[in-house]
């Protein structure tokens, strides 16, 4: 089996892990010096988000320079120092790869701007001249996914406005243009420069954008169809939004398969195992599985958990949809429940203590289910999103849709280490993002006791090597009949899972002589062949030999 297949892999945001140098903001060193912490906690591999030279006006997503350490992460030397070291104690390492943009101080971009329209440094990004009486009007309407429009003007040599730039994010991130064969022979650069540094593998940011096909097809309504794309969907309605989805001319256009079959031809000529997992958010999500076919990208995030509500009903259908679809093309599932863009866990759950257990139940039942599992630091300490005011902000997201969209920093906030030291142990002055000052129960040291978040994320992780081991090797899971708010399935004849997402205790009588190996609630129980399955929580039941 593929080492991935049934990985837990971590995401670190390194700007909020841990500082080492006193400046306010974690760095590889600091990584370094919690790799006996995410040894403990039972993980396979650790996903580092960017560290390379940006000026850091989308955290590090744009880039400067993708083979070069940012100075406020540290040196290339304690990059190769983190992969050897993260090595020693058997985690694998994956690194960010950007390929959508570059960051407009990128040394390409500074010399578009210096050259004339029509040039060969334009033609590494989007350039274009604009519609109406003096090109005043961008080529097309659409919107950034950041707010506001996706094109910027630049000015020429002779101090005139001239052509547009398409950037589909900020307007420091400039969409490379990917008909351009220097920026394929970059990107595959990239890739070989870290491979050969000793990474394991790679994610891919946005890896359904890179190819615009239709660039001057202009859009039915762009700025709805950029708010579904940031989630922000409270008051859309949900046919409105799919059907927006399912028409997005900037994204999943059939040339991207090329570029990942290139990228998987250098993977597989290293010794190794070297993998990549797509960020791709697609529609209708069966496409995705385009992306891991057998000869392009190895996993794809599946994103239904990350936006799912604690609900048997829905949470069985994006199972079963996931199964099936990664089933038609051989590869594994993966189970996403947070990342650096999307709102903790706790907090989408409800928040509070409700939240809180919810999130629990939430990840036992993932870490139960076949494949790949993808922890967000913080998620295994129940971390809530902190509360910010608009002062200390920093996504462009707010900045750009005017504050009506408060962005992602709340879930970037720094990991609380100790409630001893000062700022929790996460630097020594202070730092980049403020950190909620009562976060002392949800520190890494405060969380020792068998009832923690912390203590359900080491056990279950640890439990699913075992399982890995002892379950057949199959994705295959049969569900058994429940009331409505329950779900629950087995796998093989020596695992069982119940997920009660109902408020209400439910009795349930169990056919099979299993025991409870785990579970969410300490109120879970099993006596004389019947199951007392807590509200909001998840049990595991089952013969598993340590
Ligand atoms: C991805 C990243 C996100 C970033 C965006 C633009 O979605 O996860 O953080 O802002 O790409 O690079
Ligand atoms: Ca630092």
């Amino acid at each position: 089996m593929d080492w991935w297949s049934n990985s837990s892999i971590y995401q670190v945001y390194p700007r909020s892990f841990q500082d080492t140098n006193g400046d306010g903001e974690g760095d590889l060193v600091g990584v370094i010096s919690r790799l006996s912490y995410l040894k403990s906690l039972g993980i396979d591999a650790i996903w580092l988000s960017p560290f390379y030279l940006s000026p850091n006006n989308d955290g590090g997503y744009d880039v400067q320079d993708p083979r070069t350490v940012d100075p406020r992460f540290g040196s290339m030397e304690d990059a190769v120092n983190l992969i050897k070291a993260a090595h020693r104690s058997d985690l694998r390492i994956i690194v960010d790869l950007v390929p959508n943009h570059f960051s407009t101080e990128h040394q390409w971009f500074k010399a578009a701007l210096k050259s004339l329209p029509g040039s060969l440094e334009r033609s590494r990004f989007h350039f274009y001249d604009g519609k109406g009486e003096g090109g005043a009007i961008p080529p097309n309407n659409w919107c950034s996914i950041f707010g506001g429009p996706a094109w910027s003007r630049v000015i020429e040599a002779d101090g005139k406005p001239g052509q547009w730039y398409l950037h589909l994010f900020d307007s420091t991130q400039a969409d490379l243009n990917w008909e351009n064969n220097e920026v394929k022979e970059d990107f595959e650069k990239t890739l070989r420069f870290w491979l050969d540094k000793g990474v394991d593998g790679f994610r891919i940011d946005v890896a359904q954008g890179l190819v615009k096909e239709e660039i001057f097809k202009d859009h039915r309504d762009p700025e709805g169809l950029t708010r579904a794309l940031r989630l922000d969907v409270s008051d859309m309605d949900r046919f409105e939004r799919e059907s927006l989805l399912a028409d997005v001319p900037f994204f999943d256009n059939e040339g991207v398969h090329e570029i990942y079959r290139s990228w998987r031809k250098i993977l597989d000529s290293y010794s190794g195992q070297r993998m990549s997992v797509a960020e791709a958010w697609v529609h209708p999500s069966s496409r995705a599985m385009r992306y891991v076919r057998s000869d392009e990208l190895h996993q794809i995030f599946n994103f239904d958990f990350l936006i799912a509500p604690w609900d048997a009903e829905f949470l069985v259908s994006a199972i079963n949809k996931t199964l099936s679809e990664v089933g038609q093309v051989g590869a594994s599932p993966t189970w996403v429940l947070s990342n650096h863009d999307s709102p903790r866990l706790v907090s989408r759950l409800g928040g509070g203590e409700l939240g809180r257990q919810r999130a629990k139940a939430m990840a036992l039942l993932t870490h139960g289910l076949p494949g790949g599992i993808y922890i967000y630091q913080g998620e295994e300490l129940g971390l809530e999103d902190g509360q910010l005011e608009d002062k200390d902000r920093q996504d462009p997201v707010f900045f750009r849709t005017k504050g009506v969209d408060k962005g992602r920093d709340g879930a970037r906030i720094p990991i609380p280490w100790s409630s001893q030291l000062s700022n929790y142990g996460f630097t020594t002055t202070k730092p980049w993002l403020p950190i909620p000052s009562d976060w002392q129960d949800h520190c890494v040291e405060a969380q020792v006791d068998g009832d923690s978040h912390l203590a359900l994320y080491r056990r279950s992780l640890h439990m699913r090597k075992l399982l890995s081991r002892q379950l057949p090797t199959s994705n295959e899971i049969t569900w058994i009949d429940t009331p409505k708010e329950v779900l629950a399935f087995s796998r093989g004849d020596d695992f069982l899972l119940y997920a009660n997402t109902g408020g209400e205790s439910l009795e349930l009588k169990l056919k099979s002589d299993s025991q409870i190996i785990l579970a969410s609630s300490a109120q879970a129980q099993l006596t004389s062949g019947t199951l007392t399955l807590p509200a909001e929580s998840t049990v595991w039941l089952g013969k598993i030999t340590k």
